[in-house]
């Protein structure tokens, strides 16, 4: 007997959770033609179908009129090291977040170490930080010999929980660090206004939030200075490379020279009489010509990637939002634009007869959907003992500081504890993909959902 075929907008529509509310979902066999019903209600890991069988957007995305033109100018010119083109990126990149001035630097990290350098945060200084973001957040502060104060995380936004911040305040407190976590602002208003209140440096970590905005303000610009990630992964990928931005002359004036060995640069100057040789602590942060030739074209699609990303983020959130035990990530009100560059929510296994996290996400890929476990807990983590253990932390605080047992005490954060054990995150690059892409990721979470029981008894 011939196999009934169906087109995907009618499958979704008839069998969907998410369409009209039918109880029972029935999956879907990917083909080009429509869905095979017979085997299509199985997940993949039962011997089903799975939803999807053809990959998903590629990343880093490039093209010969514009990319390898850039580049290939910048590489027959023979001018390789920091110059004009590198200038131009930095004035297009503080154009693009509305800031006074940018400088191009290696990497996202260095940004930041720099950044809290040449705000002198260093020994005896503490710095609030969320513990829900990549290692450099914390890096950046021990690397200048200060030390990280955390705050736990709002589950809901997945933020740093900016009502949390203030208990965390002491006379040694210099500096907020807040990072916008995986493209959405952290509530910037609430901490300006803290931070105001305790005269402290801000240094956002907008790494991972290109083009956010809160009421109409990019992130990167609501603090003393931004930092900005254009590593391979991010949404404008050069290979490696960062920025750091500010409205502060001064600041820039001395980040730039700090990331050029410490060479006079405007308002850092040689004492008077002295000739050549540099002026100030400084390291080599400089990117290449042909780096900041890859930044300009990918400048050019970052708009509208990023527009595409965030429909189909709020498509997705739309749909899976509807899905028992599926909490995707929540926006305070005054955000008016994100730069997704993972689609976050809560796995609350309870909902899912128990399936644990790991075997929800194995069921997903068998689905055809790649999603991962995203970040760890860092307010725990043995590097932070082994910074307190160097020669230098031992010099700069007493044995009673740096204990380790105190330390965690003092830094606990069960709500993210928690939400590292939760969340799951799909990547920006599928984010890219066509409302039916969107569509297949629902369709994957919805047929896990309604054989949790079974893919659960099966894993036994
Ligand atoms: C939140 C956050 N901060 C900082 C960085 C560091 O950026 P980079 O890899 O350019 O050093 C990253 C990189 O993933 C990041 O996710």
């Amino acid at each position: 007997m011939a196999e009934k075929k169906y087109s995907r907008r009618e499958f979704i529509k008839t069998n969907s959770l998410t369409g009209l509310g039918a109880v029972v979902t029935i999956g879907m066999k990917q083909s080009s033609t429509g869905v095979n019903i017979r085997t299509a209600h199985l997940p993949a890991l039962l011997g089903g179908s799975p939803v999807r069988t053809k990959g998903w957007p590629g990343w880093p995305v490039w093209d010969s009129s514009t990319d390898e033109d850039l580049v290939l100018k910048v590489l027959r010119s023979g001018s390789w090291t920091r110059g004009n083109v590198v200038a131009e990126f930095e004035k297009k990149w503080a154009e693009t977040v509305g800031a006074k001035r940018a400088l191009a630097v290696v990497n996202g990290t260095n940004a930041l170490i720099a950044s809290l350098n040449q705000f002198d945060i260093g020994a005896g200084d503490e710095v609030i930080i969320g513990p829900y973001t990549f290692i450099s957040t914390i890096i950046c502060i021990l690397q200048n010999g200060a030390m990280p104060v955390f705050v736990d995380t709002d589950p809901d936004t997945f933020q740093i929980d900016a009502d949390k911040i203030e208990a965390r305040v002491t006379a040694r407190t210099r500096a907020i660090l807040p990072a916008h976590t995986l493209g959405m602002p952290a509530d910037m208003e609430k901490i300006m206004q803290i931070a105001t209140k305790h005269n402290l440096i801000v240094v956002e970590n907008a790494c991972l939030s290109w083009l956010a905005e809160i009421n109409h303000k990019k992130v990167g610009t609501f603090g003393n200075a931004g930092c900005f990630s254009f590593q391979t992964s991010k949404n404008i990928p050069i290979g490696e490379g960062g920025a750091i931005v500010s409205d502060d002359d001064k600041f820039m004036d001395r980040c730039y020279s700090y990331h050029n060995y410490g060479n006079p640069y405007g308002s850092v100057v040689l004492p008077a009489g002295v000739t050549g040789g540099t002026v100030m602590t400084g390291t080599k942060l400089r990117i290449a010509e042909y780096q900041a030739a890859i930044g300009l074209a990918q400048l050019k699609r970052l708009e509208k990637q990023t527009d595409t990303r965030n429909e189909n983020t709020q498509y997705l959130k739309s749909k899976l939002d509807k899905i028992p035990g599926i909490v995707p990530f929540k926006l305070s009100n005054n955000v008016t634009r994100i730069s997704a560059w993972q689609f976050p929510f809560r796995y609350k296994k309870e909902s899912f007869q128990g399936l644990s996290r790991a075997d929800f996400l194995k069921a997903l890929r068998a689905e055809g959907i790649p999603g991962s476990t995203g970040y760890v807990t860092q307010n725990d983590k043995p590097y932070l003992k082994s910074y307190f253990e160097t020669k230098n932390y031992r010099k700069m605080y007493s044995r009673k500081t740096l204990d380790f047992t105190k330390f965690l005490e003092r830094n606990q954060c069960p709500e993210n504890n928690l939400l590292c054990e939760e969340a799951v995150w799909f990547s920006q690059n599928m984010l890219l993909g066509t409302r039916e892409d969107m569509d297949d990721i629902v369709m994957a979470v919805e047929k896990i959902y309604k054989s949790a029981g079974e893919l659960k008894s099966a894993d036994k």
